[in-house]
């Protein structure tokens, strides 16, 4: 059986996975340090790096010993070069490529963009299911993957928010991205400003069960007139404007605040997607990235997919935030394309998913 290793080391989650030739999960582990970096109410570079040292020999152990396996029986060792953190991003490309060549066996370098636009096709089903309240790192059943097919994608992570048109694995058009801010940054920038704990976007949207999406109207920018560029920063502008006029000692304020941030999120995101899915005449979209495990964001994309006659493909929860069992999926693909990577590729932190 044709097998591929990938490590995932873009930013402060350390993960391996394991697949086969079409990309089902054979073994998949997170070692995440959210934990650590919550005491500094963000990601820390540098602690970052040091606990990726740390934990990716244990976790490459850990993964061959789930899937039954040696390093002899790998075929190919992916990891993500870019974009993220330089420091992070070193920690897994050294590591894969060390085994490459250890092992003699070709080595992948995958965009971490690739991985999350892809990861809705790795279900084997609809991906419907709302986010657990505990996204836990846990090894995972392996389920049979879809075929890629054309469709129009929205990644909606910490550090991205982009419309994507995929033609085919690696043809991709870039409908769209944001001016500024990505929606998992304002979800996270918002909730540190209402002194929430990081990362801010679960704990907005458990806030939100309880709270009025209709209590304070903030605004939805750039939603109207067929534009697909995204901005956020003006959303945070307006909680802050907004945050001295509201009552906090009323335990119903903080959910109120809460579902409208991120009704004014949802709605722009939704409304982007079915938008640019009719200018581009696809039947497909897709949904990935951190921010997709918003239980507000997926229902409302099913209410609205369903209106539109749109077919909608969620990331499954555990395959939303980073985890390296959808760049372990984006290397399979890319490796039956015959895509190999030369050792000297370098990690680039800015690196795009769509060259000009
Ligand atoms: O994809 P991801 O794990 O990392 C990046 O590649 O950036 O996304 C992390 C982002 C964070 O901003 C986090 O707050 C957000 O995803 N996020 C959520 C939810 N779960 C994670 N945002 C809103 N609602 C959620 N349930
Ligand atoms: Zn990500």
């Amino acid at each position: 059986m044709t097998c591929i290793l990938a490590l995932e080391t873009s930013c402060d989650e350390t993960a391996a996975a394991i697949c086969d030739a079409d990309g089902a999960i054979l073994a998949s582990r997170i070692a995440s340090q959210a934990e650590i970096h919550r005491r500094y109410g963000g990601v820390v570079p540098e602690v970052a790096s040091r606990n990726h040292i740390v934990h990716v020999r244990p976790l490459v152990e850990q993964v061959l010993a789930d899937a039954r396996m040696t390093l002899r029986d790998v075929a190919a060792f992916a990891a993500t070069s870019g974009p993220g953190l330089a420091s992070s991003l070193l920690i897994g490309t050294s590591m894969a490529k060390a085994l490459a060549v250890a092992e003699r066996k070709p080595f992948l370098a995958v965009n971490h963009m690739e991985g999350h636009l892809l990861s809705p096709f790795m279900n084997g089903g609809t991906g419907m299911g709302a986010a657990d309240d505990e996204a836990e790192c846990r090894p995972e059943a392996s389920a049979t993957p879809d075929t890629i097919r054309p469709n129009v994608s929205l990644i909606v992570s910490g550090g991205h928010t982009m419309l994507v048109l995929v033609r085919r694995v690696a043809d991709y058009q870039l409908i769209g991205r944001t001016r500024d801010d990505a929606a998992g940054e304002a979800f996270d920038k918002i909730a540190k400003m209402l002194g929430l704990p990081y990362p801010g976007g679960p704990e907005i949207d458990k806030q939100a069960r309880e709270g009025d999406p209709h209590a304070i109207d903030f605004p939805r920018t750039m939603m109207a007139g067929g534009n697909f560029e995204f901005s956020f920063s003006g959303l945070k502008t307006a909680v802050l404007y907004e945050l001295p006029k509201l009552d906090f000692t009323r335990p119903q304020t903080l959910p109120d605040v809460c579902a409208s941030v991120q009704e004014a999120i949802v709605d722009v995101l939704v409304e982007k997607l079915v938008a640019a899915a009719r200018r581009h005449r696809q039947t497909l979209v897709t949904v990935s990235g951190g921010v997709s495990c918003n239980r507000r964001l997926r229902e409302k994309l099913a209410e609205r997919c369903g209106c539109e006659c749109l077919q909608l493909l969620l990331a499954r929860p555990e395959h939303s935030t980073d985890n390296a069992a959808m760049i372990a999926f984006a290397a399979a693909q890319r490796f039956k394309l015959g895509s190999r990577s030369p050792l000297e590729v370098d990690v680039d932190p800015n690196l795009p998913l769509v060259t000009a």
